[in-house]
């Protein structure tokens, strides 16, 4: 990845970690920008983006939509159930494909962690990829726009105390926020049932028990508790998680007065969060899912305008 003077130039975007401390400040005012209303000068007149999802999603992928059309892109429509996929096309192919037929960015949605390392180190797949998520892997452009509404609602990240709170194990967001919170000098911190925590996530912040984290913390950010990445050896109910783990409405009154509460989404209400927060004055869920149309626009800017 290289930085041309001000212009963040990029031919994928895999995961958070790759890229360094100035691109993502740049992706951030960028996403700001676009929100504001600025627009995109193409350096060509036709671009061609393929959003190629294989697990399911609604965000990621429709806000994706939306970014392309915003800026004018051609989007190939593409579904996995009536594509070649039903025939036994791996998904090499199908990027090969769209590569070959003139497609610029494609951006996917794969089940298999790493499932990008072929296809970047092919000699004959040229088109970008953008990785909309890889299995538990990473889910870099939902770290993005979690980075662009903290940073709308303080303007910093050093110092700022963050809570990680739930399935993190199967997490592909709490895994990318780790890593780049806690190289932005945030204070990060975990919680959740501690069968879905690794001693591997010691290194980015510290485990402690929720009821301490919502007094302390200015981000309490929930995640999913992903039920098609169990084994099926769980053993809570709805109930019983959301008194233990959750954000109830009892918590939520002990937050700092200016501290948020986060959620990637798709939300379990009254399980991950009560229902009631969802739309909260202090909730930024909304936000979220508003800022990752600009964030998303900001990528692809830096995709297309980019390295060739
Ligand atoms: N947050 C997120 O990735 O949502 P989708 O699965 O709906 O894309």
């Amino acid at each position: 990845m290289i930085i041309q003077s001000e212009k963040i130039s990029l031919k994928h975007l895999l995961t958070v970690e790759a890229l360094s401390d100035q691109e993502v400040m740049g992706l951030i005012k960028r996403g700001q920008q676009f929100k504001n209303g600025a627009q995109w000068s193409p350096e060509k007149p036709q671009y061609f983006a393929a959003n190629l999802f294989f697990e399911n999603s609604t965000r990621t992928h429709k806000s994706f939509e939306v970014a392309e059309k915003k800026m004018g892109l051609d989007v190939i429509d593409f579904d996995s159930r009536t594509s070649s996929v039903q025939k036994g096309e791996t998904l090499y192919d199908t990027v090969l494909t769209m590569s070959a037929i003139g497609v610029d960015v494609c951006v996917i949605r794969h089940g298999d962690e790493n499932y990008y390392d072929e296809l970047i180190q092919s000699r004959t797949v040229h088109c970008s990829i953008i990785n909309g998520g890889d299995g538990s892997g990473q889910h870099p452009t939902q770290c993005l726009l979690d980075l662009m509404t903290i940073y709308e609602e303080f303007g910093y990240f050093e110092g700022l105390k963050v809570a990680i709170v739930g399935d993190i194990t199967h997490s592909r967001v709490a895994k990318s926020n780790m890593q780049m919170l806690n190289r932005l000098r945030s204070e990060v911190y975990f919680s959740g049932p501690e069968q879905w925590y690794d001693k591997s996530f010691d290194v980015y912040g510290e485990y402690r028990p929720l009821d301490e984290l919502v007094e302390m913390v200015d981000v309490v950010m929930l995640l999913r508790v992903q039920h098609e990445r169990h084994d099926g050896n769980e053993s809570f109910s709805k109930e019983g998680y959301h008194q233990e783990y959750g954000l109830t409405i009892e918590r939520a009154k002990r937050m700092k007065e200016k501290a948020i509460i986060m959620h990637p989404a798709p939300v379990n209400r009254d399980v991950e969060i009560a229902d009631s927060l969802v739309e909260s004055y202090q909730s930024r869920i909304v936000e979220q899912m508003s800022n990752g149309v600009f964030v998303r626009m900001a990528i692809l800017e830096a995709i297309l305008n980019g390295v060739a």
